[in-house]
């Protein structure tokens, strides 16, 4: 049984035509989904809408977002509100980005944990720095005591997923996860993803223009065009049996795949 089934998503902005043209698509438990395509071809706002998180004037025109059997389009606010960060969290591409710079890593962490999960603040701390552990983070007291310009692009983003984490959702949308950081940092953060997966049971869909990190981390794989799925499957057909001639550039444009020795 799948957790997400997207049936013929359309989205569009401001009354303009659709940016997201009758999207497909199955996530079961404890799977790793890659959606990657070039630039503006409607990967975030596709995430996006799933969270209800579209930006201003963005709207889904057509078609259901069904999340554990229900369809998504017809939560209430309150109920999306329930849905977010405690059902499915969303980790974005700056790290930075949902950490408040001026509160140290620590109070907000806590603070998060004691918002979702009822905790006393000694608990919530002992959670915080066990998840940090999990995620790598050495030194994880000292990462609670740290502000976020103290902290490197690549430990803030672990920050992040630690948080999410905390929350154990259900399903992570994760958009340009590893983008900001640089290469050896992006397969470690991808690498421990992978372990919270194994350990956690979430399942995940990652937005990435790398399809290299999708063929390595995805169990399925979609590729997106101009607003269009153009591409989806498992990661083996994917990788060796392209149907899109656009897939098939992508591919051959990375050249430490060489054709399928990740698969
Ligand atoms: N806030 C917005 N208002 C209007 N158009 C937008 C907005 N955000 C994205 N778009 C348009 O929607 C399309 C898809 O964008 P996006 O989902 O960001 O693509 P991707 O994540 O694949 O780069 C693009 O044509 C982009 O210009
Ligand atoms: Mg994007």
């Amino acid at each position: 049984m799948e957790i997400l089934l997207l049936n013929n998503v359309s989205i569009a902005y401001g009354g303009q035509g659709p940016v997201v043209r009758k999207v497909n698509l199955a996530v079961k438990p404890k799977e790793i989904i890659g959606i990657v395509g070039e630039s503006g071809s409607g990967k975030s706002t596709l995430i996006r809408a799933v969270l209800g998180l579209l930006p201003l004037g963005g709207m889904v025109t057509g078609g259901k977002i069904i999340f554990k059997g229900r369809n998504l389009l017809e939560y209430s606010r309150k109920e999306w509100r329930a849905l977010r960060g405690n059902k499915i969290a969303m980790i974005f591409q700056d790290p930075g980005g949902s950490l408040n710079p001026v509160r140290k890593i620590g109070s907000q962490f806590i603070e998060s944990i004691q918002c979702h999960l009822d905790s006393s603040k000694a608990e919530a701390y002992e959670k915080a720095i066990d998840m940090l552990g999990k995620m790598r983070l050495p030194d994880a007291a000292r990462v609670m005591n740290s502000y976020t310009f103290q902290l490197s692009g690549g430990m803030k983003q672990r920050v992040a997923i630690a948080m999410a984490m905390t929350m154990e959702p259900e399903l992570i949308l994760a958009d340009e996860p590893t983008s900001a950081l640089d290469v050896t940092i992006q397969a470690q953060v991808v690498r421990e993803m992978m372990e919270l997966r194994n350990r956690f049971k979430t399942s995940i869909i990652i937005v990435t223009h790398n399809i290299g990190v999708a063929a390595y981390m995805a169990d399925n794989i979609g590729v997106m065009r101009r607003g269009e799925l153009v591409e989806w499957g498992t990661k083996s057909q994917v990788i060796n049996h392209p149907q899109h001639e656009y897939t098939a550039n992508l591919i051959s444009a990375i050249p430490e795949l060489g054709g399928c020795r990740l698969v």
